[in-house]
């Protein structure tokens, strides 16, 4: 086995968290009244965001284990209106929430003191305070990405300038092969060190053979599908998603408009721009996926498949830390990051393909899976331990591979995401799959 475990110091758990904390602080410098403005009922105002990370830093980091000090920045009459589980995403402007000046200022004296108690506990117990930095470290990426999705909603300046992504490439239409065979799903803690809850215990599954996509779906395929009365025909739809389209009126994906010229524009950070047929397609539903599936004769993976797509090596009978191997992801390896603010055209990152030729697994958009989402066998909480459990069998569809926005903090192949199966606004597309 190899050795992975240097990647997952408490020094490399800290250096996470700083990172998170530059990509918060790009998010939240926008003006004070664009932080606490709801920009869509969907997503929350970025202060509540901001604080919220540090609220929960404090909780997880401050207020555990032996040691708890001082009064907390977070008086528990103010610590309770982040908690999310209390207040939906839509009542949060509603609350006597910090302004940003003192949001800024209450993560800030959060940070300062888990460095400084970091600093006394590294000598106690170094792997387990690591473990619950990086768990704090993954919650602050997971909610950056949250907050470029609602940027992506704002109407406002556009405060961000996207870097480029590598050219794409013609790749072979036909999709790849997964021959009938066991795997193991989900990832052990040496392997992992800071994998999630619900990514254990790992465990050996027989998978029947099936075909996957090499790419993501495209928007030039997937105007086809609008071309052709995709949205029309109520044949390709679920019955729950077609009841849902029809209510929603949902007639193209998220964003989409017509050119004027039979072409399609699709609005991103306020800006109208110019669909690129050969990027993925974002900003689709899970119900959308399904019927575009079911239109191009194929259906959605499962996430078991998904995963063995990604992570499995058949020749070596084991799993690969990344779709490529052990190496950490990288500019030519995949598009994660938030630095693109959108997908890469597919067939930009060969030198990022899995073990069976499958590529763009990791980053660009998220993928749609046919799996509710469940707890493996054996499941138990870790530290967090409503960050789960609560949402097991609730109606969520998986997603699967992180998005542009998604960082190698926040994701890896053994990442479960979960959301409504009508949700659309966060960075969402989907690959095809078929039996073999
Ligand atoms: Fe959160």
């Amino acid at each position: 086995m190899d050795d992975h475990t240097t990647d997952h110091t408490l020094e490399v758990a800290v250096a996470a968290l700083q990172a998170g904390r530059r990509t918060t602080t790009r998010l939240t410098d926008a003006a004070d009244a664009e932080l606490t403005v709801q920009h869509s009922p969907l997503m929350s105002p970025l202060v509540w965001d901001l604080a919220h990370v540090g609220q929960q830093e404090e909780l997880w980091l401050l207020q555990q284990g032996a040691g708890v000090e001082r009064t907390p920045v977070f008086h528990p009459t103010i610590a309770c209106l982040y908690d999310a589980a209390e207040h939906p995403r839509a009542s949060r402007t509603q609350l006597p929430l910090l302004d940003p000046r003192e949001s800024r200022r209450a993560v800030a004296d959060v940070r300062n003191r888990v460095l400084d108690r970091v600093a006394r506990v590294r000598a106690q117990d170094p792997q387990q305070a690591a473990f619950a930095v990086a768990m704090v470290a993954q919650h602050e990426h997971q909610h950056d990405e949250t907050m470029f999705a609602t940027h992506n909603l704002r109407s406002g300046d556009p405060l961000l300038a996207a870097a480029p992504t590598p050219p794409g490439r013609v790749v072979p239409a036909e999709p790849v092969l997964v021959p009938a065979g066991e795997f193991l799903l989900g990832v052990d803690p040496v392997q992992e060190p800071w994998a999630l809850d619900n990514e254990h215990p790992q465990h050996r599954v027989h998978v029947p053979a099936f075909r996957i996509g090499r790419v993501p779906v495209t928007n030039g395929e997937w105007a086809a599908f609008v071309d052709d009365g995709g949205y029309e025909d109520p044949r390709h739809w679920t019955r729950a998603g077609w009841a849902h389209r029809r209510e929603a009126g949902i007639v193209a994906p998220l964003g989409w408009s017509r050119d004027g010229a039979g072409g399609w524009t699709q609005r991103r950070f306020a800006v109208e721009v110019a669909l690129d047929p050969a990027a993925p397609v974002q900003h689709v539903d899970c119900h959308e996926a399904e019927a575009f599936a079911r239109w191009a004769g194929a259906r959605l993976p499962t996430e078991v498949e998904w995963e063995k797509a990604c992570a499995w090596d058949p020749v070596l009978g084991r799993r690969r830390r990344w779709p490529w191997g052990q190496e950490a992801p990288t500019a030519d390896r995949a598009n994660l990051g938030g630095h693109a603010l959108g997908p890469a055209q597919v067939g930009a990152y060969p030198a990022g393909a899995s073990a069976y030729g499958v590529e763009q697994l990791m980053g660009d958009v998220w993928e749609w899976t046919s799996s509710d989402f469940a707890p493996w066998p054996g499941f138990s909480p870790m530290l967090y331990d409503t960050y789960s459990a609560p949402f097991f069998g609730g109606g969520y569809r998986v997603l699967r591979g992180g998005s542009w926005a998604s960082t190698p903090v926040s994701v890896r192949p053994s990442f479960r995401n979960w959301d409504w199966p009508v949700r659309r606004q966060i960075f969402t597309g989907l690959r095809l799959a078929w039996d073999a």
